[in-house]
């Protein structure tokens, strides 16, 4: 029996992203059980970039919830997210959590290739933003395999599901999750051939970017035409297991020439070391 971890980016119970996951997972012909996680309950702290998780088996030195989270990942055999859009981008869960990301190098033997499938939703047609996007990273971060990302709409708890089309999309989804490689969709047209990317912001001279890995490319023809010719990367990132590992190992390499350059970093940060009126937080 398959284990099939549903993330829910919302704290509203039975709202549209956790009822959409519970549609997908009913549509999933393949025998599994189905566990949910809604990610804003769990206590998540931001990174605060010691990078000490990258440098021995510990994981993160931050006393939360992140290792729940991630044994619950790693035990899962497929992921669904499900999250709304929040003032024109996934809600605020997804991108705290990716930002721990430096710690899931330590496991990525158990993270590496997972099925995933995303869906955003929004409760206006069309006004999602870059909710796609968040979701597409987000499983790009935590080293799944996105078989399908997807926007649904419907503003009221659990309306997306009074519509058929969504139900449908459910199906497509639900079928995409175990897809055998052979049956999955592929990108065509404009895609980056690093991450199958989709978004991508435009420069002078033809070039772009992907802005889900980051990647360079050019735009080739014009209009109807027009297609994307990814360049060879001098710092792939995320797109393979080893992309990912060279990148840790790369990190480290950063602490090493930090401690070479300690006293002239030192040196410039003391340039800079003048008190101003710093507003801090006010506790009872
Ligand atoms: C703080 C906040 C901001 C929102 N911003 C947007 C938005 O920018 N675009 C949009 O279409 N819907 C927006 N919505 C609507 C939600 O995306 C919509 O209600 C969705 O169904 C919520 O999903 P849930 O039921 O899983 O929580 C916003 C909702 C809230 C609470």
């Amino acid at each position: 029996m398959k284990m099939v971890l549903g993330i829910v980016g919302s704290l509203r119970r039975s709202g549209n992203s956790e009822v959409v996951i519970k549609e997908i997972s009913r549509q999933v012909r393949v025998p599994h059980e189905l566990r949910l996680l809604r990610l804003p309950e769990f206590d998540l702290k931001y990174c605060n970039a010691c990078y000490r998780c990258l440098m021995g088996p510990q994981g993160c030195v931050l006393k939360d919830d992140l290792n729940t989270i991630l044994d619950a990942i790693a035990e899962a055999d497929a992921l669904i997210i499900a999250a709304p859009t929040y003032f024109l981008s996934g809600s605020a869960c997804l991108k705290t959590f990716i930002d721990r990301g430096l710690a899931f190098y330590q496991r990525s033997d158990q993270l590496w290739g997972k099925p995933a499938v995303g869906i955003g939703v929004a409760g206006v047609e069309e006004k999602e933003g870059s909710t796609i996007l968040d979701i597409e990273r987000f499983l790009l971060v935590l080293m799944a395999k996105q078989k399908s990302v997807r926007m649904i709409y419907g503003a009221l708890p659990g309306e997306t599901m009074l519509n058929q089309e969504n139900r449908a999309l459910a199906k497509e989804l639900a079928t995409a999750l175990f897809a055998e490689p052979q049956q999955e969709e592929v990108r065509q047209g404009l895609c980056c051939s690093y991450c199958g990317g989709e978004t991508f912001r435009f420069y002078p001279g033809n070039k772009v970017r992907c802005m889900l890995c980051s990647e360079s490319g050019k735009l080739l023809g014009e209009g109807g035409q027009a297609s994307i010719e990814m360049l060879p990367s001098e710092h792939p990132f995320v797109a393979t297991e080893q992309d990912a590992l060279n990148h840790r190992d790369w990190l480290l390499g950063m602490l090493g020439s930090f401690k070479e350059k300690k006293k002239t970093l030192a040196g410039v940060r003391g340039e800079y070391a003048d008190e101003v009126p710093l507003i801090k937080p006010v506790r009872e």
